[in-house]
């Protein structure tokens, strides 16, 4: 008998299985064959939110959870944040390996050369509400960008997903600061290509009337490394959401919007915005004793805490607050920050979040570095969601050239009745 494997007695026949285990997993297809008779499915695997499930193989990103550990192909997100530019990152997570000079000079002219959006596009924005939320725009115009590159569906063919991973991650700066300049009723700034990336992103969003916009250096820094630390993180729910819309053979720009949706929800990328309204709720340091009571209580979740995977201080967060503590000594403290700070300090100390291993996540100090920046509130989720743009392809690219996927498709556990008779309306108490 294997070493590499686990025995499985079934009660119910007296039968022993003998299951592989590789890279210290189990085949749940290999349960299959545990049956009582002829007639019976076979045993399948029970996992509500994919607690304990592997969906895929994955070279991109490695987390440790319990040590705190973030990798991209195998650097460590510290060095990434402390040493690359954004875009170098994304050719990293993209294409496996940190791009030479002349590669970089390349994809940087790629992205800069895939900046605009079709014209059509800001009458497609102009259709939205004067106060639409930015996430729900930019979702439906990703999703509307399907509609003006119909090669897109050809997504076996090696031309076309390079030319749509560039435009996705061109173009998503300048539908975000579309997005934003809509909800303000500000008109469109186009894209300025002799600006960085996240320079560029800057001037879509805050030039008004000055001929040439001219990004602040310590704005501009300090977004790159929110955006660095954003690009990844392996197979959460809006990823796990690309991969489900990819395994059809959707295009990338449907799965993009689908994939945007999941974040946008308040115990994914919303937690953001969640944890500055969170924040301004408590109002001030004397009020923290009594919020933590009732997230005690069940009555509130303490936003930006807890983590699926991290059952220690994220990586992300503890670069986060540490250029926190950089920044605001440059600009002042905010009272926001104050809050946090103490917020975090009381939650630690406190058994309810010991015992649960509970600790900030990347949302709770990224919200009030984005406030100090500029950035509105209702945009937080919408920052996260540009960077994430390359995670999304990176892993929809892995999963389109790994001959184990198949379409998504998971089994249920079917609890409703089993069989009746149709009844007449009429005879219908
Ligand atoms: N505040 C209070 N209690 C919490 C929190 C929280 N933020 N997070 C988890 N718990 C409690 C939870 O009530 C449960 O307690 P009990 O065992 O008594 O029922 C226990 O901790 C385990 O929580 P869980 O909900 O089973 O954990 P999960 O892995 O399903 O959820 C999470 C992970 C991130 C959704 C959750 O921690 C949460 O809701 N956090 C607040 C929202 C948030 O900050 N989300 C951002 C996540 S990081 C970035 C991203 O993914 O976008």
């Amino acid at each position: 008998m294997s070493q590499e494997s686990l025995t499985v007695t079934d009660n119910r026949t007296g039968k022993t299985y003998e299951l592989p285990i590789t890279d210290g997993t189990i085949r749940t297809m290999d349960l299959r064959q545990i049956k009582v008779d002829d007639q019976d499915f076979g045993v399948m695997g029970y996992d509500t939110a994919f607690k304990n499930t592997a969906a895929t193989r994955s070279k991109i990103t490695f987390i440790d959870g319990a040590k705190g550990i973030l990798r991209h192909r195998g650097y460590p997100v510290e060095q990434l944040a402390a040493n690359a530019s954004f875009l170098e990152v994304a050719y990293l997570v993209l294409f496996g390996e940190l791009p030479n000079a002349e590669q970089y000079a390349q994809w940087e002219h790629d992205i800069v050369h895939h900046t605009l959006v079709h014209e059509n596009l800001r009458t497609f924005l102009d259709g939205f509400r004067y106060d639409a939320h930015p996430m729900g725009i930019l979702i439906s115009s990703i999703a509307a960008l399907s509609t003006f590159y119909p090669e897109a569906k050809n997504v076996f063919d090696p031309e076309s997903v390079e030319l749509q991973t560039r435009r996705l991650v061109a173009k998503m700066p300048t539908m975000a600061a579309f997005a934003y300049r809509h909800s303000m009723g500000f008109p469109y700034v186009y894209p300025d290509n002799d600006l960085s990336y996240v320079g560029n992103f800057l001037n879509m969003m805050f030039k008004m009337t000055e001929l040439k916009y001219k990004p602040n250096p310590i704005v501009e820094r300090a977004l790159e490394i929110l955006w660095i630390l954003h690009i990844d993180h392996e197979q959460n729910c809006s990823t796990t959401t690309m991969r489900g819309i990819g395994s059809s053979q959707a295009d990338p720009y449907v799965a993009v919007a689908g994939a945007a949706a999941a974040l946008s929800g308040p115990l994914h990328g919303g937690a953001n915005e969640r944890v500055l309204r969170m924040l301004a709720h408590i109002g001030s340091v004397e009020n923290i004793p009594a919020y933590l009571k009732r997230v005690e209580a069940g009555e509130e979740r303490l936003m930006g805490f807890g983590h699926r995977v991290y059952k220690n201080y994220d990586p992300r967060a503890r670069i986060i607050k540490d250029f926190a503590h950089q920044l605001f000594e440059v600009t002042g403290r905010t009272p926001m920050l104050n809050i946090a700070l103490e917020l975090e300090e009381r939650a630690l100390n406190e058994d309810y979040f010991a015992k649960r291993k509970l600790y900030p996540n990347v949302d709770f100090y990224s919200g009030i570095i984005y406030q100090a920046l500029g950035i509105p509130t209702n945009m937080f989720t919408v920052m996260f969601a540009i960077p994430r743009t390359v995670g999304w392809l990176a892993q929809w690219r892995e999963l389109l050239g790994d001959p184990e996927q198949k379409i998504a498709r998971p089994r249920q556990i079917y609890d409703g009745i089993m069989l009746r008779d149709f009844v007449p309306m009429t005879e219908r108490s």
